[in-house]
């Protein structure tokens, strides 16, 4: 009996830890530098309609929400602008707008 509950306990405490792995997988895909110069870009750029750390308000898309496998469709709709979305190109280096992905995808540098 005892047994069976530490081997439940051993098997939620292996779910969880696998969870919090799988919340951001791709975070170690990008050097630590990148996710910091992209944090400082967004805070420059972006905040002030995609909201403080990416909480936005609800007329900006939620950047949490966007999805990570189109990294594509990221550059170009930063590069060019989508509707209410001012283009960025003009303003943003390519390798700007891919510190920001990193960014984006990363979550807050020193978060993980
Ligand atoms: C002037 C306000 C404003 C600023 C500044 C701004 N955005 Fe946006 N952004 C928006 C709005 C509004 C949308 C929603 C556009 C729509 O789908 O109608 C959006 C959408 C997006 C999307 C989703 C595009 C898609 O393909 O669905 C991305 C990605 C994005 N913004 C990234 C950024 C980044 C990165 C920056 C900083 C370089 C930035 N935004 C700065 C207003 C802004």
């Amino acid at each position: 009996m005892k047994q069976g509950v530490i081997t439940a306990a051993a098997v939620l405490l292996l779910a969880s830890a696998a969870g919090i792995a799988q919340q951001n997988p791709q975070a170690k895909n990008f050097p630590p530098e990148q996710i910091k110069r992209g944090a400082v870009l967004y805070a420059a750029n972006c905040e002030s309609c995609h909201g403080v750390q990416m909480i936005g308000p609800p007329w900006a898309t939620d950047l949490n929400k966007f999805p990570r496998d189109k990294p594509e469709r990221f550059a170009d709709s930063v590069a060019n602008g989508v509707r209410a979305m001012p283009p960025w190109g003009d303003v943003l280096k390519p390798d700007e707008i891919q510190a920001l992905w990193a960014y984006v995808v990363a979550g807050e540098p020193g978060d993980k």
